[in-house]
């Protein structure tokens, strides 16, 4: 066993090591790869995943050090180890075109050290199936404790910045950078751990919480309209930033509750075209970034701030932010408004789409998340009462739900997740349907974040 599983990876360092020599087309490069597919093909008889790691420097492969070493092995191990990556895994049914695609995305990847969501939405959009990487075992988390995590530290890149501005100092655009490609991986790999997330709303942080929110709606929104990677960093990194203007405001005019003199309002306007200044001393931002700041609050009809000139073109990005921003400050409760539902809030956009918003944006916002976003109350055909955690499939398929109060009302013990699918065993149809939403003002608050911890557990 042990010579064969030197053999795989040998096969996979000559391919790698030959392809800083020749074009992938060349038998050095394919024909290891072919054979490296053989030797796999006897592993996967008895188990359905094989997985390497580097753990302390050696190489290991189920478990079993390679200590035969060779050049190419060792140029293997330093592209792993430099990218980032702890441990891949081969499942049963990879092909030969999944090896050839990694190896490529080794040779052909420069950046170091790079997040694991990252590596993991970068190999799904390679098309690399069959071959995952991951953390080292005690290292992989669940998907909504990882998306956690990608919002903490974007919010403390907020804090940071903002902090920053307000001493006189210029924010460090690389860490937003740092901050919002984190989130795109997450998003690319599970969109609703992420968003759930923009629905923990804090109102004492809210200028905080608000960056974050808008820049994983943006980025969601931008990975639904298929934008490039760049493009799409760049409308996160936008939508984290869009509101940095606003440190050059006294605080209390950003707190103030209700609505604010003429004078107080041309304050306020103030804040896009400070944002770009802002932005144009710090590094790592893409010139589109910074327009798409100063023009956020433009509108799509070009009523807002500030007045574009009749021939001014906007960024096309700007309209990106502009929904993002408006459906998380709807669904916030502010000292001067109650939180809307997401339907709420959606069915109120929908009524600006044409005049402040960008129509296909509000309905392309509107299809991608579902018909019940994650967060929404609903009532169940069984008169339970739950709130949506998940919408697989990006809206097409059946929501999932986490019930929360039973047919009387009465709070559960603890929240109970259900399969909207599971059949009832007599009739053979679906036991739950969702009725509609409910009025969560109705019903004791409940903490999302608590809640898609227990039922992700
Ligand atoms: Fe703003
Ligand atoms: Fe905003």
């Amino acid at each position: 066993m042990e010579s064969a599983i030197a053999g795989v990876v040998r096969c996979l360092g000559a391919s790698l090591k030959n392809l800083g020599l020749y074009p992938t087309t060349h038998p050095l490069v394919r024909t290891p790869v072919e054979k490296c597919h053989v030797e796999l093909a006897p592993f996967f008889a008895d188990r359905s995943e094989l997985a390497l790691t580097v753990s302390d420097g050696t190489l290991v492969l189920e478990g079993v050090p390679i200590f035969q070493l060779t050049s190419s092995l060792e140029l293997f191990m330093a592209r792993l180890g430099a990218i980032g990556l702890p441990a891949v895994i081969f499942e049963r049914g990879v092909s030969v075109e999944d090896i050839e695609l990694f190896v490529r995305f080794l040779h052909e990847t420069k950046e170091q050290g790079l997040p694991i969501p990252e590596i993991k939405s970068r190999l799904a959009r390679w098309g690399v199936t069959h071959i995952r990487v991951t953390a080292t075992e005690e290292e992989e988390k669940d998907d909504f404790a990882l998306a956690r995590e990608i919002y903490g530290n974007a919010l403390n890149v907020v804090v940071r910045a903002l902090k920053d501005v307000r001493n006189g100092k210029i924010p460090d655009g690389a860490e937003s950078d740092r901050a919002v490609r984190e989130m795109s991986g997450m998003v690319s790999r599970n969109r609703d751990a992420m968003l759930a997330l923009t629905l923990i709303k804090n109102f004492d942080e809210y200028t905080y919480n608000h960056s974050v929110n808008v820049s994983v709606l943006s980025l969601t929104v931008a990975e639904t309209l298929g934008l490039s990677e760049t493009e799409r960093i760049g409308i996160g990194v936008a939508g984290l930033l869009h509101d940095v203007g606003k440190t050059q405001l006294a605080l209390d005019l950003i707190r103030k509750p209700g609505t604010l003199t003429v004078e107080e309002f041309e304050e306020i306007k103030k804040h896009p075209e400070e944002g770009f200044a802002i932005l144009g001393k710090m590094t790592h931002i893409q010139e589109s970034t910074r327009a798409v700041v100063r023009e956020h609050h433009m509108r799509f009809d070009r009523t807002g701030y500030p007045r574009p000139e009749p021939e001014y073109r906007m960024n096309p990005h700007s309209h990106v932010i502009a929904v993002s921003d408006c459906y998380d400050a709807l669904t916030t409760m502010r000292s001067y408004q109650k939180a809307r539902t997401p339907q709420q809030a959606l069915d109120i956009m929908k009524k600006l789409a044409g005049k402040s918003l960008d129509p296909d944006l509000v309905e392309l916002m509107d299809r991608s998340l579902g018909v019940y976003p994650v967060g929404t109350m609903v009532r169940l055909s069984t008169m339970e009462v739950g709130v949506v955690t998940g919408n697989p499939g990006g809206g097409k398929g059946e929501s999932m739900v986490a019930i929360l109060f039973d047919r009387s009302g009465n709070p559960l013990a603890a929240p109970k997740g259900v399969d909207l699918k599971e059949p009832d065993p007599s009739s053979g149809k679906p036991r739950r349907m969702i009725l509609g939403t409910v009025n969560p003002l109705m019903h004791p608050p409940v903490s999302m974040s608590g809640i898609l911890q227990a039922v992700s557990a």
